[in-house]
């Protein structure tokens, strides 16, 4: 399937901490995953995201650690922008919600809902803090949710049900900080009109054949309920400021203008470049695709405030093409939590194991349809049994022996009989449906699909003994090495999006041109022609600890290092 134009995003991380790897894999690898696939495919792929740096998750932290927000995460965008680079994510625009492109769009947009009169003002009662001297909205206060039950449910969000709230329907609310009651004052707000979209939201979540069942289900059934105003004004600090009339001194919710940095990221990236027009493509051009890689809890956000936030404006804008919501990593059948040292960090990751071991661990058990549970014995098993004994040990097999018996070149193959025929059958079919997955975001089936041919070629080597056939009959030998050649070949191409540091070396081993990612998908299936001279065998990865508690001191050790 050709598309053209694709834009490939992923939620904007709170930059108070440092992502955990559950944090990662729904959002910014998927999202580079799915992004190096459609470079393959030669379309032109925008890959944009950024630190999400307002909001109370961020002012919470700051007044926790007793620093300015913008100290906090200047530091810890300059930090995540680092480790993206390690872990391979390849953004075309890595940006943050400080950046004056972004604060800039995000009030004209603003302006001009408000002049389209979809935002209305209204006096409310808010939480407020007496002791802190503060309003509590969002993440400032918890208490238990009025829908579910759930505690503690925060003063936006309850993530047990996934219910979007406002504060002063929790019941039993406490400030997060003094853990103090709060009182009822109150102030004015400014609201965006939500339920004037009902309707064009239905049918635009009715219509869309990507959108996955758990995201168009919970967005229609969210509907059905009722949408309420959303408030867009905050009454804190830390914030862009709210640009309506007379809203002096209060910023704009942070959901608000975060997604609204899918545009504005986009927008950036063409003015640095000199082509101020350039976004427009993406965003207003029918054929152009947007893809979303969030978290379950971030669903309503993006199928229901975002599309508002566009329709709002009047103008045609190109709304979700597809929203891929992955549920949750857990850790020990718990969330994640630095403060309860549960969960792996994304920078503690990789000073255990190289990019790719985690890339492919967390694609191949990306939690696509329910919960996944991490454990170090599933890591061990990916990576020793799939990554290790499966992918590595095919390639090695085939390249060294072609090292050894043929001076490196890759052999003249023979007649091919059926079982050669059938073998390279196999591949093309195996090819195309590790595509179809790649563009369905089924991830964890296109890991599985690349460890299809991993296997089809042992097999294929166990079968045919080329080790004994270089003794007896050679020419049958050159056939069977010439066919496992063009699987180890394929590997490089279909690997790339996942594994991208493993496929780049891989194709240096094969002595080829230029990138791997450079490359188009159908190059898979283009034979190495005979007489092509490869590099020296090497092999791809080695065999990780196996035992749960040296795997655990490992992780513990290397947190004592990191905290020097
Ligand atoms: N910062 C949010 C989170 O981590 C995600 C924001 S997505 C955006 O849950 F689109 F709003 F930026
Ligand atoms: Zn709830």
């Amino acid at each position: 399937m050709k598309l053209g134009k694709v834009l490939v995003t992923s939620a904007w991380p709170y930059i108070n901490v440092t992502p955990h790897i559950g944090n990662l894999v729904g959002s910014v690898l998927s999202a580079d995953v799915v992004a190096r696939y459609y470079r393959l495919k030669g379309e032109e792929v925008l890959m944009v995201s950024g630190s999400d740096e307002h909001g109370t998750p961020i002012e919470v932290e700051a007044v926790r650690l007793g620093v300015k927000p913008k100290d906090l995460t200047d530091k810890n965008h300059r930090r995540v922008v680092e480790l993206f680079k390690k872990w391979g994510i390849s953004f075309d625009n890595y940006t943050r919600t400080e950046s004056p492109v972004h604060k800039e769009f995000v009030q004209q947009h603003l302006m001009k809902i408000y002049k389209n009169g979809y935002i209305f003002t209204q006096e409310t009662e808010m939480l407020y803090c007496e002791k802190c001297k503060r309003f509590l909205p969002d993440r400032f206060v918890e208490g238990k949710c009025p829908y579910c039950g759930h505690t503690p449910a925060r003063g936006d969000q309850c993530d047990a049900c996934g219910r979007l709230l406002e504060p002063t329907t929790l019941i039993e609310p406490y400030c997060v900080i003094c853990k103090g009651k709060p009182v009822i004052k109150t102030t004015k707000h400014w609201y965006f009109d939500l339920a004037k979209f009902s309707e064009k939201l239905a049918k635009y979540l009715n219509e869309n054949k990507q959108l996955p069942t758990n995201a168009k289900n919970f967005s229609l059934n969210l509907i059905k309920e009722g949408l309420k105003p959303r408030a867009v004004t905050r009454d804190v600090g830390w914030g862009i400021p709210a640009p309506f009339p007379e809203a002096e001194g209060k910023t704009i919710y942070v959901w608000v203008e975060a997604v609204l940095g899918y545009v504005s990221a986009t927008i950036e990236y063409f003015r640095n470049r000199g082509k101020p027009e350039g976004w427009k493509a993406y965003w207003f051009d029918k054929n152009a695709k947007t893809l979303y890689f969030i978290g379950k809890d971030n669903i309503p956000f993006h199928t229901i405030i975002l599309p508002a936030l566009l329709m709002a404006s009047n103008e045609d804008y190109n709304l979700p093409w597809n929203v891929s919501a992955t549920e949750f990593l857990q850790f020990k059948g718990e969330k994640a939590s630095k403060s309860l040292r549960i969960g792996i960090w994304i920078d503690e990751a990789l000073e255990l194991f190289p990019a790719d071991y985690w890339r492919y661990f967390l694609i191949a058990t990306r939690p696509e349809t329910k919960d996944s549970n991490f454990s170090w014995e599933i890591f061990a098993e990916k990576i020793n049994a799939d990554l290790n004994d499966t992918f590595g040990n095919f390639i090695h097999r085939t390249l060294s022996f072609i090292n050894r018996h043929f001076d490196s070149k890759i052999p003249e193959p023979g007649q091919l009989d059926a079982e050669d025929k059938q073998v390279l059958q196999n591949l093309k079919g195996l090819v195309n449906e590790i595509a179809e997955d790649f563009e369905a975001c089924k991830l964890q089936s296109a890991a599985n699909g690349i460890m299809g041919i991993g296997h089809l070629g042992n097999q294929y080597l166990n079968e045919k003994e080329p080790w004994n056939l270089i003794k007896s009959d050679e020419a049958k030998a050159a056939t069977t090495i010439y066919v496992a050649a063009q699987l180890v070949k394929a590997l490089a191409i279909v690997s790339a999006p996942i594994i991208p540091h493993t496929a780049e070396e891989l194709w240096k081993m094969l002595n080829l041109p230029d990138s791997v990612h450079h490359q188009r998908w159908d190059e898979a299936l283009k034979p190495l022609p005979a007489n092509h001279k490869i590099a020296e065998a090497k092999p791809l990865f080695s065999k990780v600890e196996a035992d749960e508690k040296k795997l655990d001191e490992m992780l513990e050790k290397v947190r004592r290092a990191m905290a020097k």
